[in-house]
């Protein structure tokens, strides 16, 4: 890994973030083994960890414990986001792409046809812990008269709608439906009276991108003090989960505007991304301790999705990218693309967790950075018909950003399941 101070570092890292926007504007064109969990209830759990010596330690545990939707524990000291994948044909994927009617056809890669199924077929095992098994039915009851909403761009739309897959399975025909009404894509099980959302909002503050459907804006203005005219939508959701990461990566500079977009835009100011970037995540933070209420609700933030785009940085063909890749990196524990911007992850790191309002980060950028194979590259429906060059050349609109269905996030659904239950 290295230091993201250094001035090579950084001039890279504007040449792959302009690529990577490059990527974006095309791509964003459309709009077991239960060892490691605590079962016991957890008065028991604390009698068991009576001892004075522990009374710190206990503090914090007691803090875990007014988590609401809990109902146990993962074991002290497992990192759930540090692991390896493991081949599992046996018990992944968990669902057929064919059998989840509510895929996108931008995120449908079999329908598209993707020659190789391996990439479903990959399950995540904690170095120090197994994960709980995903129980659909025993979630929806969890769920049952409640709302819960994701808040963001397009990969966190994939990670609704793999959530949505994961559930609808336990849902009878009849009993759910999915419709969409402007910024927001609505997913119910009405036998549990449940709402899944999706809310467009790529940067969580106001900006020129928030139209759901025409969003291709080059020149990106962000209001990054301004979250209430999305914020709106979120109240009274007793499950938040949002993202915000691509959208910033401009390579540019970013131009944060202090008035409102009806004006004459004159009072703009530019910034680094990660000072916007900041400026926007304080909003949320304020918008969190003020709406959330920590007795009853919970939120979640889902760090920064990496793209696929040069496969010289995992030691590919100098100019290939995701397209044709069928297999994870496996032997590069500490592979991160150029990318994921390091800096922006201490951002979100640091300004999270000061809220007074516990957000749990998502932390799922290292483990799909060894997923290479996982993107939805040239097999997704095309917004616009394909010219004969790029027709003879497929890795120039391969997609590395966007993942198939089943895939990926179906496991960063796992991992939320596993922070929601089992914090
Ligand atoms: C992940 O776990 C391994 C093995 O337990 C450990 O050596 C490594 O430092 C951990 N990595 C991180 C980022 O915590
Ligand atoms: C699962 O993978 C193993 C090992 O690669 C292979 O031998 C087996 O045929 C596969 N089973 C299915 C159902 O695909
Ligand atoms: C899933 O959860 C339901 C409801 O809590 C429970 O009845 C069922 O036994 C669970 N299934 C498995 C495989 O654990
Ligand atoms: C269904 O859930 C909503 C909250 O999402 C609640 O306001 C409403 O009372 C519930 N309806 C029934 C019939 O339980
Ligand atoms: C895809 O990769 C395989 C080797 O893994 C290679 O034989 C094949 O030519 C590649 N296909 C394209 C279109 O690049
Ligand atoms: C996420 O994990 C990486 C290591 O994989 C670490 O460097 C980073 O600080 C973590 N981010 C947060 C917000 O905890």
């Amino acid at each position: 890994m290295k230091s993201p101070s250094s001035p090579q570092r950084k001039s890279s890292f504007s040449f792959y973030a302009l690529a990577l926007s490059f990527v974006v504007f095309v791509a964003v064109l459309y709009g077991e083994d239960l060892s490691c969990i605590l079962r016991q209830p957890f008065l028991k759990f604390q009698q068991l960890q009576g001892s004075e010596k522990q009374e710190e330690s206990i503090a914090t545990q007691e803090k875990d414990v007014v988590l609401p939707f809990a109902i146990g524990r993962t074991e002290k000291r497992c990192d759930v986001f540090n692991g390896t994948w493991v081949y599992d044909n046996i018990t992944r994927p968990h669902y057929a792409e064919t059998d989840c009617p509510f895929i996108q056809p931008q995120l449908k890669c079999q329908a598209y046809g993707r020659p190789d199924k391996a990439y479903q077929n990959w399950r995540w095992q904690p170095h120090g812990c197994a994960l709980p098994s995903f129980n659909a039915t025993f979630m929806l009851e969890m769920l049952r008269g409640k709302r819960m909403m994701f808040v963001g761009d397009s990969l966190n739309r994939g990670q609704f709608l793999s959530m949505v897959c994961l559930l609808q399975r336990a849902v009878p025909e009849g009993f759910k439906s999915i419709q969409i009404i402007g910024s927001l894509t609505v997913f119910k099980a009405e036998n549990y009276n449940t709402t899944i959302m999706f809310y467009w909002a790529p940067f969580l503050v106001e900006s020129n991108s928030d139209n759901a459907i025409v969003h291709r804006v080059k020149d990106r203005i962000v209001r990054a003090r301004s979250i209430n005219k999305h914020a709106q939508h979120w109240k009274g959701v007793d499950i938040m989960v949002f993202n915000t990461y691509m959208w910033w990566m401009t390579g540019q500079r970013m131009k944060i505007l202090r008035g409102p977009f009806d004006g004459d835009l004159k009072d703009i100011e530019e910034m680094e991304t990660e000072d916007g970037y900041r400026l926007a995540l304080r909003s949320l933070v304020r918008w969190v301790e003020k709406n959330m209420n920590p007795e009853r609700t919970r939120v979640f933030f889902t760090s920064m999705s990496p793209a696929h785009e040069r496969s010289m940085e995992w030691g590919g063909e100098p100019d290939g990218n995701c397209f044709n890749e069928t297999n994870p990196i496996l032997d590069d524990p500490t592979y991160w693309g150029f990318a994921s911007s390091k800096s922006i992850m201490q951002v979100v790191k640091k300004v999270l967790s000061r809220s007074k309002v516990p957000i749990i980060v998502l932390n799922i950028t290292q483990l799909s950075e060894y997923r290479k194979d996982a993107h939805t590259s040239i097999y997704k429906k095309q917004w616009n018909k394909l010219t004969p060059e790029q027709l003879a050349n497929p890795r120039s609109y391969a997609d590395c950003v966007h993942w198939c269905l089943p895939g990926l996030q179906d496991t960063w659904n796992e991992l939320l399941y596993t922070k929601l239950f089992f914090p």
